[in-house]
């Protein structure tokens, strides 16, 4: 047996995830098979073909009129099928985030994006207000440097 280099490392895998909203009669989500490393994934699609039903799936964020359900759907090796809501709550904003593309619905206009990221690291991490800040500062270097690098 060969050690998987850490970024060979699967994050998020996922099969034959299947969601329906009660009353459409249709699947959102029909058999989405998905394997994560620590590598960047876009999932590209026109209006409506569940781009967000999955990522909410994965987040365990879908309403209650959601029906799910996953041959797979482990991260970092986690079932999240089963993950109580504490479990969960660790989880979010800690190891994976969900920012929608409405930021209005994510985002509070009222407060600058540095506290809402510091709040995060405050929360799920247990820093000080001080440490917190410096995290998200860290945070935009690392995703500037991520950009700029492709
Ligand atoms: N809460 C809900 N109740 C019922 N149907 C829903 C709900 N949320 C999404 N849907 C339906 O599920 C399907 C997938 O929607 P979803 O929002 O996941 O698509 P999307 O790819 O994110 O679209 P967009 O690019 O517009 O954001 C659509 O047919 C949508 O109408
Ligand atoms: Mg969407």
């Amino acid at each position: 047996m060969t050690d998987t280099p850490a970024s060979d490392k699967i994050l998020l895998d996922i099969r034959n995830l299947v969601v329906s909203y009660a009353g459409s009669g249709l699947r959102a989500v029909d058999g989405v098979d998905l394997t994560l490393t620590r590598t960047k994934l876009g999932l590209v699609g026109e209006s409506g073909s569940g781009k967000s039903t999955v990522g909410r799936a994965i987040m365990r964020l879908l309403p209650p009129s959601a029906r799910i359900s996953a041959d797979k759907l482990l991260f970092n090796g986690m079932d999240l099928s089963h993950a109580s809501q504490d479990d969960m709550a660790k989880l979010r904003g800690n190891q994976i985030a969900l920012i929608m593309q409405d930021p209005r619905y994510s985002l509070n206009p009222v407060l600058t994006i540095g506290k809402q990221v510091a709040e995060t690291a405050i929360l799920h991490q247990g820093l000080s207000g001080k440490s917190a800040r410096e995290a998200a500062r860290a945070c935009w270097s690392a995703s500037r440097s991520a950009m700029s690098t492709g």
